[in-house]
């Protein structure tokens, strides 16, 4: 049976945190030897707001140390730096020439970081077009991301279908998100009507970061929002939302179901019993990671290696088929 490809990215912003993990990375690792993978540390994604320069190239090897820490095998899966392989920069351009100003202008997540900006790049508009290309560079069939990043899966796929239609030709393959049924959407632990997210995780207590100490994790569970109630169960009321988000993580944690994770906490003498019940799963699972992260950020030459080594295979990949487009496209290619 041919495996699917399957392209994953996540921005070395800093803040890599639980929902990074339980929407995304687990799944990227979980499923790797069923796939053809592609995991990028999207670097120039960063650069759509601004940087500090020294901080960037730390945040980019460090997440990569995050990913293989997380299980991500190189042996099994391409693990690279997009600025690494220049065909996602070159192709994006080409990728724009044919992309509506209008089709960027209608996703939220522009909209609800532009309006938080008083100067916005224009690296934060064209950031879908370069992500589209991420994936379809690869001609990747499933895109496993957290719920957020759905709308801008659905943007790559018209893009891919408008390319294909405009040059008459089956060139991209129309790629899929693929959303985990629990952990797609992780929630402040501070106020569980926003998502846990990288921007806010500066804020003590709104996440919880894979590289917290057990200390600090308590501190954010012991501190999350909840309600004036005692009841621990799913629900969807807005009322139980830190209720909810606490079983969610739970649940996403032990891979447990609804009648299980409810049926462990039934004992229990209120909503303190919950918040240590979760603390401690969540740092018996951080715990194995943050010791392999610490042992690959020791020896960055031998990390180096391997992400040098990825970002040939991925060269190999993506190049080819940003030529291809060039010719297709009209360009005339160099003699
Ligand atoms: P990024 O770096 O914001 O997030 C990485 C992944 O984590 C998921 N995620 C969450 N999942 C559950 N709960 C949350 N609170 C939560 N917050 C974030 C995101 O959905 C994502 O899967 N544009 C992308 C990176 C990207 C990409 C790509 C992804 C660039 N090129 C190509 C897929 C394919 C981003 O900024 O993700």
């Amino acid at each position: 049976m041919n495996k699917k490809t399957v392209f994953s990215g996540i921005q070395p912003t800093g803040n890599i945190h639980l929902g990074n993990y339980l929407g995304a990375i687990r799944n990227w690792a979980a499923r790797q030897a069923e796939k053809v993978n592609y995991f990028c540390v999207v670097d120039l994604h960063s650069l759509t707001v601004p940087q500090d320069p020294a901080q960037l190239r730390f945040e980019t090897r460090s997440l990569a140390a995050v990913l293989l820490a997380c299980g991500i095998d190189p042996q099994a899966s391409t693990i690279f730096i997009q600025s690494h392989v220049a065909a996602h920069a070159e192709g994006c351009w080409l990728l724009n020439c044919i992309t509506p100003l209008g089709w960027l202008q209608r996703m939220t997540q522009f909209k609800d970081k532009s309006a938080r900006q008083e100067s916005v790049l224009t690296g934060l508009l064209d950031y879908p077009v370069l992500m589209a290309g991420d994936i379809l560079f690869y001609d990747a069939d499933e895109v496993p991301v957290g719920e957020d990043q759905k709308q801008h899966v659905e943007l790559a796929r018209d893009i891919a279908q408008r390319f294909n239609a405009l040059y008459n030709a089956d060139f991209f393959v129309v790629p899929q998100p693929i959303i985990p049924k629990v952990g797609a959407r992780i929630m402040g632990l501070d106020d569980p009507a926003v998502k846990m997210s990288k921007s806010l995780a500066d804020k003590r207590g709104h996440a919880i970061r894979l590289l917290d100490e057990p200390d600090e994790i308590m501190y954010a569970f012991k501190r999350a929002v909840t309600d004036s109630g005692r009841e621990i169960r799913f629900s969807d009321d807005p009322e139980k939302a830190g209720v909810n988000n606490l079983l969610t993580i739970y649940q996403a944690v032990t891979g447990k179901d609804n009648a299980a994770v409810e049926a462990d906490f039934a004992g229990a003498r209120g909503y303190g019993d919950l918040k240590m019940g979760v603390a401690e799963v969540v740092i018996e699972t951080l715990r194995p990671i943050q010791a392999r992260y610490k042992a690959l950020m020791d020896d960055t030459a031998e990390l180096d290696r391997l992400l040098a080594y990825g970002a040939e295979q991925a060269r190999a990949v993506s190049q080819p088929k940003v030529d291809e487009m060039k010719g297709m496209m009209g360009l005339v290619m160099p003699g």
